[in-house]
């Protein structure tokens, strides 16, 4: 079997690892961090400029790998009316009473700190916010449009306060950015529309350089829409319904988005700074969106699975958080995936986050003071994802992550790896007793020493656990008679 970094991605729960021949880490392809190009449409331009080196993508990403969670922020207009940041084109409110609500958005007693605060409480290293959504309300200055957090009651550079107040906390700094704006008729129909397609265009340009170019170092850049979405007018209005029309089968007509150019921009100016894979540019990691969208076990391409702490991306109050279960659940999964976790809250239009959802952050962040070692700076594996939970590895240390023990009393049998085990801990607990035969490896802990969120128990190695091949993990794992 290839040893662990040299696996390939799309493992199932259980499933075997890849053939042999699949890319080792050092020697994927130059492009290897694009999107999929059958996604990309007409617009391949931009795969040109990817001649980058797997060894500097993954420098600049290992800060990231690293942090495994941060928190995605959306806020906007739509906070005001409460019904999610869709709520414009749900309801289909025309543009100019929508516009209107910006005299409304005053944030009279709006702390970013809090934000950051709230961040850092739940163990989070990093923050998204959405500097502007498809409504097209920028919450930054910019000259060229009066639409933005500036202009508006509230007469605030939202992402300066922001940028400040998440570097104020030691944490790093990501803004969202969706190039395609419901304002602009351009949008809908790009040749027939076509000034307002260009102008359009020149927003979004002009807007990514301001954010380049002002706030300091950034470091992710999370566009919205690439792929077969927004971007490549990938949509098929019903009404006001948007459903997504077959891969490769888009319709941009003669417009182009002209990403090369930003991505130009955005290299010459951050060029340490982390791309999502939404915005038909070269990408550092690609995006898994919902909790559905968990996926299998990829060590290849990094990912990040964005989802809503309490099903709501844009706020709509009494929306309850999701249980502290099921979060670190979560949590625990994404990094045994060796994914990151970007959770999402909506702040109500005062920029203050719902209390029981705050409460819940920190509970998060109480659980990772206790179990941090066993996520931060972790890969995933080398037991790969199964009915049992899933492993994290640092050095010669594996976590093993036990979401569900096949009964009371039995012993936990997983494949014995091609190494020593030299011990067995309970992480903050005792020693665990175990049998490392020549096919199995069995764990035993007794029932009361077991913890209902997470057993996390310490497999210290003799050799480097990265070496190791990963080992799948059979469906039904046997109870011990
Ligand atoms: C979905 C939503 C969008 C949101 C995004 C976050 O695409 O439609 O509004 O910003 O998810 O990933």
């Amino acid at each position: 079997m290839p040893p662990l970094e040299r696996n390939a991605r799309g493992l199932g729960e259980a499933g075997a690892p890849g053939p042999a021949s699949e890319p080792t880490l050092a020697s994927l392809p130059a492009d290897a961090g694009l999107p999929d190009p059958a996604t990309l449409g007409e617009n391949r331009a931009v795969r040109s400029t990817a001649a980058e080196s797997a060894e500097l993508r993954e420098a600049r990403i290992a800060w990231w790998r690293e942090a495994r969670f941060g928190l995605f922020i959306h806020f906007g207009l739509y906070a005001i009316p409460g019904r999610g940041e869709w709520v414009q084109w749900n309801e289909q409110i025309p543009v100019e009473d929508y516009a209107r609500l910006a005299d409304q958005f005053t944030l009279r007693d709006f702390d970013a700190g809090a934000w950051a605060d709230v961040a850092r409480a739940a163990g989070m290293r990093y923050t998204v916010l959405t500097a502007r959504h498809h409504d097209g309300f920028a919450l930054f200055a910019d000259e060229g449009n009066a639409f933005t957090s500036v202009a508006a009651a509230a007469r605030r550079d939202v992402v300066r306060d922001y940028v400040d107040a998440v570097r104020a906390a030691g944490l790093r700094v990501g803004l969202y950015y969706s190039p395609m704006d419901w304002r602009f008729p351009g949008y809908i129909l790009p040749d027939l529309q076509r000034a307002s397609a260009v102008a359009m265009r020149e927003q979004y340009h002009r807007q990514m350089d301001t954010l380049l170019a002002h706030y300091g170092k950034l470091d992710v850049v999370w566009f919205d829409g690439g792929e077969n979405d927004w971007l490549s007018f990938g949509g098929d209005w019903k009404g006001a319904k948007w459903e997504k029309r077959p891969a490769g089968q888009a319709r941009r007509g003669g417009f182009d988005w002209e990403h090369d150019a930003v991505y130009r921009r955005l290299r010459e100016l951050q060029p340490d700074a982390l791309i999502n894979g939404r915005a038909d540019m070269p990408a550092d990691f690609h995006s898994r969106e919902g909790d559905k969208a968990l996926g299998d076990f990829d060590n290849q391409r990094p990912w990040e699975l964005c989802t809503t702490l309490a099903g709501a991306w844009g706020y709509q109050p009494d929306k309850e958080p999701k249980s502290l279960e099921a979060c670190v659940r979560l949590l625990v999964k994404v990094a045994g995936r060796d994914g990151n976790l970007l959770l999402n809250v909506g702040p109500a239009p005062d920029g203050r986050i719902a209390p029981a959802q705050v409460a819940r952050l920190r509970e998060i962040g109480d659980w990772l003071g206790r179990h941090g070692e066993s996520i931060y700076g972790t890969r995933g594996g080398p037991f790969l994802p199964g009915d049992y939970g899933v492993s994290t590895h640092r050095d010669r240390t594996v976590y093993l992550h036990i979401l569900d023990w096949p009964g009371d009393g039995a012993a936990l049998r997983l494949p014995a790896p091609p190494c020593r085990i030299l011990r067995v801990t309970r992480l903050g607990g005792g020693a665990v007793e175990f049998r490392q035969g020549e096919d199995a490896l069995e764990l035993v802990v007794p029932t009361a020493d077991r913890d209902e969120l997470d057993t996390i128990l310490v497999l210290e190695l003799d050799r480097a656990a990265a070496e190791l091949p990963l080992l799948a993990v059979p469906v039904a794992l046997r109870p011990q008679g």
